[in-house]
C-alpha cells in the first residue's frame, strides 16, 4: 500500500473508531447522581421539587414546584421536563405561573404538583396542596390544561372528601386507576380515587392511621407499598413503609426504609416509580433533599429500591444507571 494511502486508512480507521466511541458514549445511559446539581438541558440544575412523574406512551414528564431564585417573590411557579430515560431532562416550560389564587396572603403556599392524564376527557389535571403561610387552610388546588406541557388554568381548590390536605402523591395502579394520597392531620393520610374526570375524589379506599406525609404507593409483586416520612417539615427525619394486599388495607406495621440514623439519607419522599423493562421491573425512591434557606438548590435523592416479598429497602445513595428498555440497573 502506498505511503498515503495507507494514511487514509488508517485515518479513515481513527474516525470510524472515534465514531464508535461517541455512539457508545450517546448510548450509554446517564448517571443518576443522588443529592447532586442535577443539570436540565440548559444546565441549568432542575427545578421540581416535591415533584411527580407522568409517563405519556415513551415519554416521562416531571412536574414539580419551581423555585429559581428569579422568580417573583408573591406568585408561584410549577414546572415540567420531560425526558425518554429518565436521566437526561429537558425543560419544556412553567406550567403554572400564578398569582394568590384566593386571598391567602403573604408566604401563600403551593407544593407537590401532581399531574394526571385523563384519557376520556384528554385533559391533563394537576393537583397541588393549596395553603396559607400558617398552613391552617389544608386544601387542594386543581388546574388543568389541554397538553402536556401547556399553560395550566386554575381551576378550583377544595378539601377532599372534605379531608384536610396537605402534603399530596399520586398512585396510577396497573389497571389505570388513578388515586390521590393525602395527609389528614388530625386522622393519618387517606387514599381515594379520582372521579370519572379527575376533578373531584369519589372514593376514599382506606385511611392510614399513620402520621406520615410525602406519602407515595406503589404496586410491586402483587403486594401495595406505602411509603411516607414523619412530620418534621424540612428536616428529614426516618421514612417508613408498610404493605398491604390491597389498596383498601389491612395495612401493615411501618418499618424504615433505611437506618433510622441516616433519616433517609437526608431526604423525604415524594413518589415511588416502577419502571417495567425487558429484563427487569425497578422501582425508583424519589425523594426531596431540602434545603430550607436556598429552595432553588435543594436537591434529588433517586435510588433503585431493594424491594420485593413484603420487604422495601432504600440502598445507601451513590451514582447508578438505568437502561429503560430492559429496567436494569448498575450502581
Ligand atoms: C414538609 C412538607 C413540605 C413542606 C414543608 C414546609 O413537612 O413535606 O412539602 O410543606 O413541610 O415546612
Amino acid at each position: 500500500m502506498a505511503p498515503s494511502v495507507l494514511g487514509t486508512a488508517i485515518r479513515a480507521s481513527a474516525v470510524a473508531a472515534g465514531c464508535c466511541l461517541a455512539a457508545a458514549a450517546w448510548s450509554a445511559p446517564q448517571a443518576i447522581r443522588p443529592g447532586e446539581i442535577w443539570p436540565d438541558d440548559r444546565g441549568r440544575h432542575i427545578q421540581a421539587h416535591g415533584g411527580g412523574i407522568l409517563k405519556l406512551e415513551e415519554t416521562y414528564y416531571w412536574f414539580g414546584e419551581d423555585r429559581s431564585q428569579g422568580n417573583e417573590r408573591d406568585r408561584r411557579y410549577i414546572s415540567c421536563y420531560a425526558s425518554k430515560d429518565l436521566a437526561k431532562w429537558t425543560f419544556r416550560k412553567q406550567v403554572l405561573n400564578i398569582a394568590d389564587p384566593e386571598n391567602l396572603g403573604r408566604g401563600w403556599v403551593l407544593e407537590r404538583p401532581k399531574v394526571f392524564f385523563n384519557s376520556k376527557t384528554k385533559k391533563f389535571v394537576m393537583y397541588a396542596h393549596l395553603d396559607d403561610g400558617a398552613y391552617k387552610l389544608a386544601r387542594v388546588a386543581l388546574a388543568a390544561c389541554d397538553t402536556v406541557d401547556g399553560t395550566y388554568a386554575y381551576l378550583k381548590s377544595f378539601r377532599p372528601l372534605g379531608h384536610e390536605s396537605r402534603d399530596l402523591g399520586q398512585f396510577i395502579d396497573d389497571d389505570g386507576a388513578a388515586y390521590l394520597i393525602f395527609e389528614d392531620r388530625p386522622f393519618g393520610f387517606r387514599i381515594a380515587r379520582l372521579s370519572g374526570d379527575y376533578l373531584d375524589l369519589e372514593k376514599e379506599m382506606c385511611l392510614i392511621p399513620a402520621h406520615l406525609e410525602g406519602g407515595a404507593v406503589v404496586h410491586y409483586g402483587g403486594l401495595y407499598y406505602a411509603v411516607g416520612s414523619a412530620l418534621t417539615g424540612w428536616s428529614p427525619n426516618p421514612n417508613q413503609y408498610a404493605t398491604a394486599d390491597s389498596l383498601e388495607g389491612p395495612w401493615s406495621e411501618f418499618k424504615d426504609i433505611a437506618p433510622p440514623e441516616t433519616r433517609t439519607y437526608g431526604s423525604q419522599s415524594t413518589m415511588l416509580l416502577k419502571v417495567g423493562g425487558t429484563k427487569q421491573t425497578t422501582v425508583i425512591f424519589m425523594g426531596d433533599i431540602w434545603k430550607p434557606g436556598t429552595q432553588w438548590d435543594s436537591r434529588y435523592l433517586w435510588m433503585p429500591l431493594e424491594i420485593g416479598e413484603g420487604k422495601l429497602c432504600l440502598p445507601q445513595p451513590k451514582e447508578w444507571t438505568l437502561d429503560i428498555q430492559t429496567g436494569e440497573v448498575k450502581r
